[in-house]
């Protein structure tokens, strides 16, 4: 702080500050950060101006396939703008007085991390989440998640991940909101102002990155990293919506994607990165590649480092994610007129602008206060937030003779390889994570239940069968609990344990790193040994509930077929076994509605509700008809349809009204529905607006989600429900990619879920 340096950047902030209480408020933060930064830059040479460009890894935490050493040197020298996967205030602390106290011009690193789903306190993974539907609470989960960090000494993180995903191998599909443009595009922006909050200068308020950018989530064959061919009106329609939602809710940082599109990856694809997502979209902040991302052009075959990373740059790409391609290479490519020095300082403005707007060049060490990270990370009061949100994410997706909620007093066989297992609670992508005080399904039941009812444990059988298999997704400190009894051994321990109790608890399901990045699945449905342990608690012909642990939707039909009662429970988290006991003991009333369609086998996929209706389409009803599109073998239905899930109470819909039949431009169309809660329980419904355009320029899906409401509804009440339809609703991108409405019919759908509505006409003048 006592350098010449680090007294002249205080000096040039104050005086600008100064000069601006003159000036107009509304123009006078950007005019003091552009000063500033003119300055700055004034004073930077080519090498650290590249510096700025470089995010290393710290090799703290391990999520890729390489990692930089000697950070500390290379921080010295200017050549390090951020780094990510540090953590602790302490530590971060440390690294960041290496920049500001031993670099030439003592600029501020930026810190990043994976929080993905929570901090420590670890909310359900964003699939589970998404299940909620509900906007406050996953606003929530990300404001907790931002305060916790920030507490660490984090000021930036990699979320909201908002790949529209319908493929259900890809096993990131754990890490999104699930199918739909319209919720994800809600998700995306309540995201991105739960971790920004209102003002990026609080120091519990952190920069989001919303990635992928763009369109990951259609690789082919749900293989990781795999290719993605896309025409422009789907891409515009049903994959792009979320990343602009995010963008203009205000992300600060876009990550570009791994894959390709239209034959350009998109870390130097410039129609992306320049033309839609800076010219179209107005975006503003700065753009990171992901990890490797540069390095691994040249694999995809379009160029040598010092090519691709020319290339990069020239797109749109601002900072270089562990390459070291812009670091290296850029000097070069600049003397040989590949590159010009205005792209480059673009970049580093670009950057330094977002270290600015963290207020980092006006207190380095903001977000590193020891003191925050003792009393404001995974907090009873953070915790119990997660376990409140986790109940709302779960799916009741069968309750035979009301099996649940479970009656008291009850001697309950909890079994299988999920139910004592806490370091497998919390999924994927939780980095910050203490795995060993997550709470495992036993505890939550123990602490629900206390000397209440005898709970009888028995492990079942192991998540897999397979060892290799098995020590595959037994990383990042989730061990599966491997036993090495035999299969035989396992299931007869599980069934006697069965036969004492009235009823049985299974659960089973995938380990959390079963889902999340490289876990894909080409057989998404439950390992055959599993199968064999229900099959075994069946036959005691006891009532068996299956809690489903899983990061992606499973092809389960036969358990649908077979088991009274499945909860899909996601991983829920840090407080994952309270909030499962609550819902299990009738504490809470399930209200999770599925975002991501469950297929019937894995040759449906991909199956999505929002489907188009070829010239061929099967009659509704019909489970099969030559020449029609469908299989011979399975109907076209999937097991669960989008917005499916169950409550403890039925809820029942009747009188959909239209205020009109028609709509016009600048009009409204009001449409009511009556919604009862018939059952015995208060409970809470999502309730879900559809709509068909049914005559296009262009072909028309067959149901869009465009509104819906979570009601709570006591035991016995009746509500309308009211939606508010404009032509806006109405829009879509016609075949020269403008955004517009066609005069016409329009079916309106309300319902609990995308296959159970009712339905009303209108025509849009
Ligand atoms: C690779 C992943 O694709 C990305 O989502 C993540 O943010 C980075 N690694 C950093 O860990």
């Amino acid at each position: 702080m006592n350098s010449p340096n680090r007294l002249l950047i205080i000096v040039l902030i104050l005086a600008s500050f100064v000069m601006s209480c003159t000036q107009k408020k509304s123009t006078t933060g950007d005019q003091q950060m552009n000063t500033f930064i003119s300055d700055l830059m004034g004073q930077m040479t080519l090498e650290e101006k590249l510096g700025q460009l470089n995010l290393p890894a710290s090799g703290d935490i391990v999520t890729g396939t390489a990692s930089s050493s000697d950070i500390g040197e290379k921080i010295k020298k200017g050549q390090v703008g951020g780094l990510f996967n540090i953590k602790t205030a302490e530590k971060i602390r440390a690294v960041q007085q290496i920049a500001v106290d031993e670099s030439r011009l003592k600029i501020p690193l930026i810190f990043g991390m994976d929080v993905i789903h929570g901090y420590q306190t670890l909310f359900p993974i964003p699939l589970g989440l998404s299940c909620s539907w509900d906007m406050e609470l996953i606003e929530k989960s990300a404001r907790l998640a931002a305060q916790e960090a920030s507490a660490d000494g984090i000021c930036w993180t990699f979320s909201p991940m908002v790949d529209i995903s319908r493929d259900p191998r890809w096993g990131r599909v754990s890490e999104g909101s699930g199918e739909d443009p319209y919720l994800g595009s809600q998700i995306a922006g309540a995201m991105v102002k739960g971790y920004q909050g209102d003002d990026l200068r609080k120091n519990n308020t952190i920069l989001s990155c919303v990635k992928h950018f763009a369109l990951y989530g259609a690789i082919e064959a749900g293989r990781e990293y795999n290719t993605v061919d896309m025409s422009r009106i789907r891409m515009y329609n049903e994959y792009l919506p979320p990343y602009k939602a995010a963008v203009d809710a205000g992300a600060g940082t876009v990550m570009a994607a791994f894959n390709e599109i239209d034959g350009i990856p998109a870390t130097a694809n410039k129609w992306l990165l320049d033309d839609l997502l800076r010219k179209d979209w107005g975006f503003n902040g700065f753009v990171v590649t992901d990890y490797t991302a540069i390095m691994e052009l040249e694999e995809h075959g379009i160029g040598n480092l010092q090519e691709v990373s020319a290339l990069s740059l020239k797109a749109g790409i601002d900072m270089d994610m562990v390459s070291d391609g812009l670091l290296t290479t850029l000097k070069e490519s600049l003397d040989e007129g590949k590159v010009t020095q205005q792209q480059i300082d673009q970049a580093c403005r670009r950057i330094l602008e977002a270290k600015y707007k963290l207020g980092l060049f006006e207190d380095p060490y903001r977000y590193c206060d020891v003191n925050r990270s003792k009393t404001e990370v995974f907090t009873p009061e953070n915790r119990q937030v997660a376990r409140e949100i986790a109940a709302q994410t779960l799916v009741l997706l069968k309750n035979d003779n009301q099996v649940l909620p479970l009656q008291a007093g009850k001697t309950i066989a909890l079994v299988g390889p999920l139910a004592d297992n806490r370091e497998n609670m919390p999924g994927t992508w939780s980095v910050a994570g203490d795995f060993a005080r997550s709470v495992s399904l036993l505890d939550g039941l123990k602490n629900a239940l206390g000397g209440e009812a005898k709970i009888l444990y028995a492990m079942g059988t192991n998540v897999v069968s397979d060892p290799e298999l098995d020590a595959r997704i037994s990383i990042f400190g989730k061990p599966t609990k491997w036993d090495k009894r035999s299969q035989k051994e396992m299931i007869a321990e599980a069934v006697t344990a069965a036969r004492k109790s009235d009823v049985v608890i299974a659960a089973m399901g995938e380990a959390a790193e079963m889902s999340g990045e490289a876990a894909c699945r080409t057989n998404i449905e439950l390992p055959e040994n599993q199968k064999e342990l229900l099959k075994a608690l069946l036959a005691t012909g006891k009532p068996v509930v299956m809690v489903l642990f899983t990061g992606r939707p499973l092809a389960i039909a036969a358990e649908k077929a077979n088991i009274p009662a499945i909860l899909n429970v996601w991983f829920a988290g840090s407080e994952a076994g309270d909030a499962i006991a609550d819902v299990l003991l009738g504490k809470v009333n399930p209200s999770g509605k599925l975002t991501m369609t469950f297929p019937q086998n894995v040759g449906q996929i991909p199956i999505f509700y929002n489907h188009k209706n070829t010239g061929r389409p099967l009659a509704e009803g019909k489970w099969f008809s030559k020449f029609r599109s469908n299989y011979l073998d399975v109907p076209n239905e999937p097991l669960y349809p989008f917005g499916y899930g169950l409550s403890y109470t039925t809820f029942d819909y009747k009188n959909l009204k239209l205020s009109d039949s028609n709509l016009i431009a600048d009009g409204e169309l009001k449409v009511s529905v009556e919604v009862t809660n018939s059952g015995n329980y208060d409970g809470a419904e999502v309730v879900q607006l559809y709509l068909r355009d049914m005559v296009g320029t262009v072909t028309r899906p067959v149901k869009e989600l465009k509104g819906f409401q979570k009601v709570l509804l006591k035991k016995g009440e009746i509500r309308t429900v009211e939606f508010t339809l404009t032509e806006k609703d109405l829009r879509f991108y016609n075949s020269d990619l403008q955004f517009v409405s066609e005069p016409g019919d329009f079916k309106v759908f309300v319902g609990t879920n995308s296959a159970n509505t009712l339905e009303a006409s209108f025509v849009l003048k």
